[in-house]
């Protein structure tokens, strides 16, 4: 079955990124010249994702207005012969159909997703976290839909990384089944190092069944006293087993300064219209820093 429905969660407080997400989304903060969840979007799209549901909260609504129509700045751009980002402008509200509602508190990321039980229905669906941006020749979450066409499961997209982080991430049982798929059935949000499975985290993609519902609904508090996503799909996992993908692009954590700096220095040196010049630019300050 194809999947054709996405939610990305984006009603967090941000507060690892403090005071840039005082007053403005982290989702919304800029790497380069886009926000990142124009990159999110612009992934599930390409993924095959027709219908959009963002997860906001107080204080979101620029992330509203940036999938909006423009008038005004469209007609100033018409009027000063500025066709081409006029074009861009009106691009970016026919990117898909995209609709929001809000997380009144921020009760964890499992509670946000539960807010999404209507919008779902009984159809499978990706998440794509909201401050997560992966950059890639494949789209990440197309490579997750594929993975859930072949086996019929909810998909987890994986990475390993260093154990000094998967105890900040989750940590999941795994198994290898071919290529990058591996079978998951068990995992541990923010474990201890004696509750280690293995370095394989869950990395800001999943495609989850309607049945992740009603495990939602009675699930308690986990760790950090929050609605944890990965103790609801821990339930599935142990019930009939997921697939772990480790996908294929380079992802940025856009709610930790350093991640927000990877990405914003990497797009930058590849992007078409300023990366000759950063590229000299930073060949320069990493010189003068002895870099
Ligand atoms: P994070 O845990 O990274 O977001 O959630 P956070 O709570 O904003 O982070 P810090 O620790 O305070 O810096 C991953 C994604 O889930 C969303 C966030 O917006 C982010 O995109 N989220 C998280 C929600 O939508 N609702 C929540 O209650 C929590």
């Amino acid at each position: 079955m194809k999947i054709k429905k996405a939610v990305i969660p984006a009603a967090g407080l941000g507060t690892r990124v403090l005071p840039a997400s005082k007053a403005m989304p982290k989702e919304m903060l800029p790497i380069v010249d886009k926000p990142a969840i124009q990159y999110i979007v612009e992934e599930a799209v390409k993924s095959g994702i027709e219908d959009i549901l963002i997860i906001t909260s107080r204080g979101k609504t620029t992330v509203e207005d940036h999938f909006d129509r423009a008038p005004e700045l469209e007609q100033k751009l018409l009027n000063s012969g500025k066709e081409q980002v006029y074009e861009e402008m009106v691009a970016i509200s026919n990117l898909a159909n995209i609709q929001y509602i809000r997380q009144k508190e921020t009760k964890g990321l499992g509670h946000a997703v539960y807010c999404a039980k209507a919008f779902v229905g009984n159809d499978p669906f990706a998440v794509l976290y909201g401050d997560d941006v992966i950059i890639g020749e494949k789209p990440a979450c197309g490579q997750l839909c594929d993975a859930y066409e072949q086996y019929g499961k909810g998909v987890v997209g994986i990475k390993e990384v260093p154990t000094e982080q998967i105890l900040k991430y989750c940590s999941l049982k795994t198994k290898h089944l071919e290529g990058n798929r591996h079978s998951v059935t068990d995992m541990i949000e923010k474990p201890r190092r004696e509750q280690l499975f293995s370095n394989y985290a869950i990395l800001g993609r999943c495609i989850l069944p309607p049945k992740i519902f009603s495990i939602l609904e009675h699930l308690k508090p986990g760790a950090g006293g929050e609605i944890q996503l990965t103790d609801a799909m821990r339930e599935l996992a142990v019930i009939e087993g997921m697939v772990g993908v480790e996908y294929e692009g380079t992802r940025y954590d856009m709610g930790n300064k350093l991640g927000i700096l990877q990405a914003i220095v990497e797009v930058g040196l590849t992007h078409p219209e300023v990366g000759d010049d950063f590229r000299s630019y930073l060949a320069e300050i990493c010189k003068k820093y002895g870099v």
